[in-house]
């Protein structure tokens, strides 16, 4: 299996699977959607701030003077209330001292712990589509990215080929759970064979629990809480997503100290530190009453379910979404295979944007997915209805 992200000649730059400089496709559909004047559906962030008070605590923080570095591993009381919320929600006890760091967004707990941990001679394997930003940091750390497929409609992998995937290199597995871009939720039956086969292989586990409270219906299952987990487990989440806040920026890293620590190496010459006033803001939303999060997911759980009717009507086959952001559609009912394609063309077509699901993947897994895009739907529902709106019009346009 290629690996789409390498290096220049110059080891300079990282180069994506088309072999040009990376600017991504997400800027390239943006760029579109801003001409067109189209609604954005492609990359996921909210149109809605987060809970007033966390901006109030932020201001405050600002305004009584909280604006120089915060401790490289982290504000304390933000540590500890991470450890707070992974007992509070999973039963984990981490230690605020030496177990969690708080990171740049879930991007830098992720390059930290890939850039590490990981190096020439070494695989890593992902499954596939994956977050686009293992890849890239897998390229930057020289291993070779690894893969094993999804499979649609419901984007679970085979378990009787997992084991393929691994071999006596891989040095690290990749688990995203809930799983950007599909919104699939692994059950434990998925996450115990990772689990088994980290452990047979010598493998660490990075985790990435972003979406861990945005689900709809299944229970989250973190993967330290599996047996024999947490000893080779890190675990990444962030802020962003829980809170609606995805522009402070504020992630988190926890699992064993020494994999800690190794992160921490990289993570200090990254950025050192990270947005003080927001540490002290997101302390406070960690130890918010339960129904805040119950809340957030059941109103995104709506806005998921608008969409989905309005890509439906639009003659796309809707693939199911338990968790995120995201929800897939595959276009081959409408007799079209190339989404990347399509993508291209939907915000000029009928004003919305969407993103093609192979830019998630390598060029087998692209080819597996070349019909589908994927949609955000963290919007305002009166938007998504307007996009619903457009969407009905795609096959008259076509
Ligand atoms: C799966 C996944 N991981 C990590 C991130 C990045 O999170 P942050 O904005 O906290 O860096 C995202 C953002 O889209 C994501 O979808």
């Amino acid at each position: 299996m290629s690996t789409p992200w390498q290096r220049t000649a110059e080891g300079a730059n990282l180069l994506g699977p088309d072999g040009s400089l990376a600017v991504t496709i997400f800027e390239e559909i943006t760029t579109l959607a801003n001409r067109h004047g189209a609604i954005n559906l492609g990359q996921g962030f909210p149109d809605e701030d987060g809970p007033a008070e966390l901006g109030r605590i932020a201001q405050d923080a600002i305004a009584n003077g909280n604006n120089q570095y915060a401790p490289g591993k982290g504000m304390p009381d933000l540590r500890a209330a991470v450890a707070e919320h992974q007992e509070r929600f999973y039963g984990l006890t981490p230690d605020p001292e030496t177990e969690i760091i708080i990171t740049t967004g879930a991007t830098e707990a992720i390059a930290s712990a890939i850039l590490s941990l990981t190096g020439p001679g070494d695989e890593v394997l992902t499954f596939e589509p994956f977050y686009d930003s293992y890849g890239a940091m897998i390229g930057l750390s020289g291993a070779k990215h690894t893969t094993a497929a999804l499979l649609a409609p419901d984007f679970m992998p085979d378990l009787a080929t997992l084991e393929d995937g691994f071999s006596p290199r891989t040095k690290m597995v990749i688990v995203n759970n809930p799983h950007n871009p599909t919104g699939a939720m692994f059950p434990v039956e998925v996450l115990s064979e990772v689990v088994r086969l980290a452990i047979k292989y010598d493998a660490v586990i990075l985790t990435d629990e972003v979406y861990e409270h945005l689900t709809f219906g299944p229970r989250h299952i973190p993967v330290a809480t599996l047996p024999g987990a947490a000893d080779r487990t890190l675990t990444v989440s962030s802020a962003g997503k829980t809170f609606s806040f995805t522009g402070w920026k504020i992630g988190w890293l926890s699992g064993p100290a020494r994999l800690v620590a190794a992160a921490r190496t990289v993570k200090q010459f990254l950025t050192y530190s990270s947005g003080t006033p927001f540490q002290t803001a997101i302390a406070a939303g960690l130890r918010m009453d339960e129904s805040f999060f119950t809340d957030a997911a059941a109103t995104l759980r709506r806005k998921r379910d608008i969409l989905s009717e309005g890509l439906r009507a639009a003659g796309l086959d809707v693939l199911p979404s338990q968790g995120t952001y995201f929800i897939n559609a595959d276009t081959a009912g409408l007799g079209i295979t190339d989404a990347t394609g399509l993508a291209r063309r939907l915000p000029g077509l009928i004003g919305v944007a969407a993103i093609p699901v192979p830019v998630f993947c390598h060029p087998d897994g692209a080819r597996r997915t070349r019909s589908l895009l994927r949609f955000a739907f963290c919007k305002k529902e009166e938007l998504l209805e307007q996009a619903a709106g457009r969407l009905a019009t795609l096959k008259d346009r076509m």
